[in-house]
């Protein structure tokens, strides 16, 4: 049983992941002792959630900053002046066949060094839908049978931009202005990165599964035939209802995740009205495997 707290109060939404945090003003610069119980309360809870927050985007960026350095989002357009800060947004004009992070993904695994973690930031929010879901992938290693867990230790990935940003891809709209997101295909989205499919977490030492359907394209030295019936196991498996938690946004919340151990989902059912969120995305190591045991 961890300790208990002795800035915040955590209060766990769902019974596989993710804690609602009182008593936080974000915008203010945090002592270290508290910061580092929000360190703790993520590594602890993977996604935490702060309500009521009045911030502006130097404020957003200043909080995510203690975290670690923030990345550029290629493909996408920041929000002007601040090339931290990505926008999500959806117009009420819109209807879109595939939402800005409308399948399970963990953000930016078609990089080398995926980031830690993003804070996202509610600006909008619908008067219904929009909500977000997270899936909690140590949980998802560890009901693996061991047989399976042995045999996805030893097993790498491929992960890819490509089926979001290559030409023609799913979120792709080359600035045209039906969107409120101006997003476009670039030479990097073809480039292909291999991670294990097991990760280590740095922090917590704990395995978490390390594959996503909106990124991961196959095994590596396998086709992605031979891949897919897998994939598709792990990629259902993950997302079993109860390895999952679902925030319904209130303007001025903010979610922290980390994303080395959690997949997301943004939930594409607000059509007819606006919905904008401030994202900034911190960023992470190379994700590490499991050590082969002699
Ligand atoms: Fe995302």
């Amino acid at each position: 049983m961890s300790n208990p707290y002795r800035h915040l109060q955590t209060r766990p939404i769902a019974g596989a992941l993710g804690a609602e945090i009182d008593g936080v003003d974000l915008s203010r610069e945090l002592p270290a002792e508290v910061f580092e119980e929000i360190r703790r309360a993520l590594h602890e809870n993977l996604v935490i959630f702060f309500r009521g927050q009045r911030l502006t985007p130097q404020q957003h960026i200043d909080f995510s900053a203690r975290f670690g350095e923030l990345l550029e989002v290629p493909f996408v357009r920041a929000l002007d002046g601040y090339p931290a800060i990505l926008p999500v947004m959806k117009g009420k004009a819109e209807t879109k066949r595939r939402l800005f992070g409308g399948l399970w993904h963990s953000d930016m695994s078609y990089a080398q060094e995926p980031p830690l973690g993003s804070a996202l930031y509610g600006r909008v929010i619908p008067p219904y839908g929009g909500d977000t879901m997270w899936a909690n992938m140590y949980r998802a290693y560890d009901t693996l049978s061991d047989r399976l867990k042995q045999m996805l230790d030893g097993l790498n990935a491929v992960h890819s931009a490509v089926r979001s940003y290559g030409s023609g891809g799913a979120v792709v709209n080359n600035g045209d202005p039906a969107h409120k997101m101006d997003v476009r295909t670039d030479d990097r989205a073809v480039q292909e990165v291999i991670h294990p499919v097991v990760r280590v977490h740095p922090a917590t030492g704990r395995k978490a599964l390390y594959v996503n359907s909106t990124y991961t394209l196959r095994f590596d030295g396998m086709t992605q035939e031979e891949s897919e019936p897998l994939l598709q196991f792990l990629y259902e498996h993950a997302a079993r209802p109860e390895f999952t938690c679902r925030f319904r946004w209130s303007e001025g919340a903010l979610a922290l995740w980390d994303n080395r151990c959690t997949q997301h989902l943004a939930m594409n059912d607000y059509d007819g009205f606006d919905r904008e969120m401030h994202r900034t995305t911190i960023s992470g190591d190379r994700p590490v495997g499991v050590a082969l045991r002699v």
